[in-house]
């Protein structure tokens, strides 16, 4: 089994199987982002090795993000591939998503065990969505979302709270996931990697988003922990259920169950520091799953306490990284 080296279980593995996406969301990457050339990605059989690595040592949840998951060409049959595992060490196989090709892979996802996913949506207006985005299309999302509803798969909405014109968009995105039955989870913006802006002018402490809704809502704090850093929140009038992911204001690494597998093959322990294990040399290097193992079980016993991300006017990024090349 593996424990970090503050007693926190490892149970959870997030991959990103292509740092590549077909939006720029501003706060996520510069609209000329540089991605990894594609001989530097991990391959599906590379993926899978490592997780099933994973699962053997008592991972019980693995996510696949990016960048764009289901950009990533053949990542329907490495779902496929996946999947055998569950009920078989692993109790969850999932996915987050912007959603933008979910209408065409809903069904598949659907039938190949996936239950849940997360789809990434920030505001329902479509100006606002093209312009953080820079390139998506809102309403294919929300066809994507339709599609997954319809294939029989739970919907958690991520949205990043942005200052600005998307403030007036939360309420309203609160209201549409209260009635379609969809989960939200509220998050604050990560300095992670340059963007080409200063992300101080756009971020928003959620300790304001919760202290106005407080004004309108009953807010009712659920006893909820997924043994993810969200904490929830019960919005009585509306029968949603709101999670605040709050790395700036109020840290949750006390309880962090989780470490990353970049596409590249770094495996990453922390999403606050720029450590990380180089596991693709030795995917590469031996089909011996001894080094595989060394490898993993010396990069838990290095997992840093927590991260200490700051924001404010001319700080650089807490860590180089971008969310896409770690998994988001
Ligand atoms: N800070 C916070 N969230 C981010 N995401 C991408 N970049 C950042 C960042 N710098 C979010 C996306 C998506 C998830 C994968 O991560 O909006 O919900
Ligand atoms: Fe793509 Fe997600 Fe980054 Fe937006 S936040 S650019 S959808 S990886």
């Amino acid at each position: 089994m593996l424990v970090d080296p503050f007693a926190r279980p490892i149970t959870y593995l997030r991959v990103s199987v292509t740092d590549r996406c077909d939006f720029r969301c501003t706060y996520c990457m510069p609209e000329q982002m540089r991605f990894a050339p594609r001989p530097e990605l991990l391959t599906p059989a590379e993926i899978e090795r490592a997780a099933a690595a994973f699962i053997r040592r008592g991972v019980r949840k693995l996510r696949l993000t990016g960048g764009e998951p289901l950009a990533r060409r053949g990542v329907l049959d490495l779902v496929r591939a996946l999947s055998r595992h569950l009920g078989r060490g692993l109790d969850e196989l999932t996915l987050t998503t912007n959603g933008s090709r979910l209408a065409v892979h809903a069904a598949a996802l659907a039938a190949a065990g996936v239950r849940r996913i997360n789809v990434s949506l920030d505001t329902l207006d479509p100006a606002r969505f093209a312009a953080i985005t820079r390139r998506g299309d809102l309403s294919q999302v929300l066809d994507g979302i339709a599609a997954a509803r319809a294939a029989g798969l739970r919907v958690k909405i991520n949205a990043v709270a942005l200052r600005g014109a998307e403030e007036d968009g939360i309420e309203p995105l609160m209201r549409w996931c209260a009635a379609e039955g969809h989960d939200l989870t509220l998050i604050e913006t990560m300095p992670l990697g340059e963007v080409g802006e200063d992300r101080t002018d756009r971020y928003l402490p959620l300790s304001t988003v919760k202290a106005r809704l407080a004004e309108r809502f009953a807010l009712e704090p659920l006893p909820d922990r997924t043994g993810g850093p969200a904490r929830y929140m019960l919005v009585r009038e509306l029968g949603l259920r709101l999670g605040f992911i709050t790395p700036l204001t109020v840290n949750f690494c006390d309880g962090c169950n989780r470490v990353r597998l970049t596409a590249t093959g770094q495996l990453v322990p922390c999403l606050g520091h720029e450590t990380g294990t180089d596991l693709r040399t030795v995917l590469r290097a031996t089909s011996d799953d001894r080094a595989l193992d060394a490898a993993i079980g010396a990069a838990i016993a290095a997992k840093p306490k927590g991260h200490e991300f700051r924001i404010g006017r001319g700080l650089a990024p807490a860590v180089a990284r971008h969310m896409s090349a770690t998994g988001g």
